[in-house]
């Protein structure tokens, strides 16, 4: 993590900027993004796929994270967006996203979605089924308009991930099983109102090694050859997301290795490429920050340090079993002889566990701390459970920083709510 230093007076800064600053003035939970970070991660991307002389657009996964601030950012670096419903739809547009600009995926999109999408004249609509190809259709000759496809290919890949985030087999509910996608695409050519392009896949997420992403191309690739053979064309090829970060030691995904895949195997094909990714520029930018509640001793076990933060913001270790590093603020503190402790939320389930039995330094209450990599698929996955209200975000951009998102208030909590008037009481 380059973005984060250990400064002896400050304690721990991300991009220079002290995080107790942020903490102190904003309190915690707070999430902090790195905007220089995710920059850099993404025209690292970019490089990778121009230094292998590829034509690669790239449209970041809105779903990893998207904040306004984070998609504007994202906009004005001149990068697309990969979106999956029409909220996300509605803000990549709110950030200034030209919609040529903008690829639709989902297994499922509603026709308001699809209206939305089509009339708006979004880039590209990644099909994953026959039956969604006849609604776009229908719609897009209702409002006069043709839309541009993909078939979105499942390729019967293992993705070798989480069997919650692994999308390429056939058994996952997503795209249209390989040994179909040669004959709906020759239909897609017949249909009124579709200009079929090409092909897409997304196998999976946190994928860390290359081989399943070759194994899914070689198919597209092949693919590719049968349905030119059958005299259709083929412009575009949307190679998908997932490449993976390093939560723990492992080794992250390296862009120059996609590149690598996608040029082995679909560099020949004469098209126009594309990724999706999501995680990767932007999860380890950002930090969520949190202060201890209470370090609650257990005798001779490992004692429970019950943070301010809980499942309802950082879902992922409860819900994908992930590890994510932990560090404190404060420079003091991380020089203290470590011993094992089991960090958790204050939420009434055992399951808002954050780490067990992770070695840190003596904390206690009001200490605080960082759980690190957590700008891709946290803040977008909180919720409100136990009526906690939404943490506060914080972008921090070149050498400072600013609240992009203030922390949500109690009564905002029942905003929407209705109490029947025969119920009312002292509401
Ligand atoms: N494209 C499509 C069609 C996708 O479904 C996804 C992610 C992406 C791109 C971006 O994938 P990425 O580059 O971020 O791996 N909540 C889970 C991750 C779910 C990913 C869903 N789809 C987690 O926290 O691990």
């Amino acid at each position: 993590h380059p973005h984060l230093k250990m400064d002896v007076h400050s304690g721990l800064m991300l991009e220079g900027v002290p995080l107790n600053a942020i903490a102190d003035a904003v309190g915690t939970p707070c999430w902090v993004i790195g905007g220089n970070t995710l920059r850099s991660r993404m025209h690292r991307m970019q490089s990778a796929m121009q230094q292998a002389g590829l034509d690669v657009a790239i449209h970041y996964a809105v779903k990893a994270n998207d904040h306004l601030a984070i998609l504007s950012l994202l906009r004005a670096e001149g990068f697309g967006a990969d979106i999956v419903s029409g909220g996300e739809l509605a803000r990549a547009i709110k950030a200034g996203m030209p919609a040529e600009r903008i690829v639709f995926s989902g297994v499922g999109k509603t026709d308001a979605e699809l209206e939305q999408a089509i009339g708006l004249g979004v880039g590209q609509i990644n099909v994953e089924s026959a039956e969604e190809l006849d609604v776009i259709s229908a719609i897009a000759q209702k409002l006069g308009r043709t839309a541009t496809i993909t078939l979105r290919v499942n390729p019967d890949v293992d993705a070798k991930t989480h069997a919650k985030i692994t999308t390429g087999l056939a058994a996952n509910k997503f795209g249209i099983p390989f040994h179909d996608a040669a004959s709906l695409y020759a239909h897609a050519a017949s249909l009124p109102g579709i200009r079929a392009v090409g092909f897409s896949t997304h196998i999976g997420s946190q994928i860390l090694s290359t081989a399943p992403y070759r194994a899914a191309y070689a198919r597209i690739a092949e693919l590719v050859q049968t349905v030119r053979a059958a005299g259709q064309t083929v412009e575009v090829i949307d190679c998908g997301g997932g490449l993976g970060i390093s939560y723990r030691n492992e080794p992250e995904g390296q862009p120059e290795a996609l590149a690598g895949a996608i040029k082995a195997e679909l560099g020949h094909l004469n098209v126009r490429l594309a990724i999706e990714p999501g995680r990767w520029p932007i999860g380890p930018a950002g930090v969520l920050l949190g202060s201890v509640i209470l370090h609650k001793a257990r005798g001779n076990e490992a004692p429970f340090l019950v943070l301010d933060t809980a499942m309802n913001d950082l879902l992922r270790p409860s819900m994908y079993d992930a590890w994510h590093g932990i560090v404190p603020l404060s420079a003091h503190e991380a020089a203290l002889p470590a011993a094992h402790a089991h960090v958790v939320g204050p939420v009434c389930e055992s399951g808002d566990t954050f780490a067990r039995d992770r070695l840190l330094p003596p904390m206690q209450r009001g200490s605080r701390i960082a759980i690190l990599d957590t700008g891709a698929y946290g803040a977008v996955m909180s919720s409100t459970y136990n009526s906690r209200p939404l943490a506060a975000e914080v972008l921090v951009d070149n050498g400072t920083w600013q609240v992009i998102r203030s922390r949500q208030t109690v009564e905002e909590l029942w905003q929407d709510e209705i109490v029947p008037s025969h119920l009312a009481g002292t509401v």
